[in-house]
């Protein structure tokens, strides 16, 4: 594995993953900074994703993905990055997130995740008929790439946050030090 360069912890993982939630225990723990790139995506265009999607499409939220993600490059440091589930889908982003710092994909089973999106209103990607359908298929088409962009897979069903965040905590130590 690469030596790490940059002292950041990268979550990927599908939506429900609780990549912003655990990414927030993570930063208080470790006394480092938070960041979310839905959130900086909203800051930046100063619109919500919802409205993104609906007025601009998907392929204009990813170009701004990817055009957040060379802005951090340079100065991303001694932070928790939580990411957008589709963020992984391009290949570029694949590398600039693995240069940002040391990725953690946060897996979690349909059940798990059909479950705790439930009645959700502010996924585009996932509004309409048949929830579980369509998490079933993107998360058959898109768990390969978390699988091959991440350093680590953390398995997250049945487990709590603070569980999570302890698990990613003990393999970044390990990594940190080897
Ligand atoms: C998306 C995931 C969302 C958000 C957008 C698209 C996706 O982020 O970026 O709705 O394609 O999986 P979360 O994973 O934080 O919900």
């Amino acid at each position: 594995m690469e030596r790490l360069q940059k002292h950041n912890i990268i979550l990927i993982g599908f939506m429900g993953s609780g990549k912003t939630s655990v990414g927030k225990l993570l930063a208080e723990r470790m006394g480092y900074y938070f960041q979310d790139t839905d959130s900086l995506i909203e800051q930046q265009e100063k619109e919500t994703i919802g409205h993104i999607f609906e007025t601009k499409g998907e392929e204009y939220f990813r170009n701004l993905e990817t055009s957040l993600l060379r802005q951090l490059q340079p100065v991303l440091a001694h932070t928790i990055l939580s990411t957008g589930g589709g963020l992984i889908l391009r290949e570029q982003n694949q590398k600039l997130l693995r240069e940002l710092g040391y990725v953690f994909y946060l897996k979690a089973s349909d059940e798990t995740t059909v479950d705790r999106l439930k009645g959700d209103m502010t996924r585009p990607l996932l509004q309409g008929e048949d929830l579980r359908a369509k998490v079933e298929r993107l998360q058959k088409e898109r768990m390969p790439i978390y699988r091959s962009t991440a350093h680590c897979t953390i398995t997250t069903d049945h487990k709590t946050q603070v569980e999570i965040a302890e698990e990613i905590l003990s393999e970044f130590r390990k990594e940190s030090l080897s």
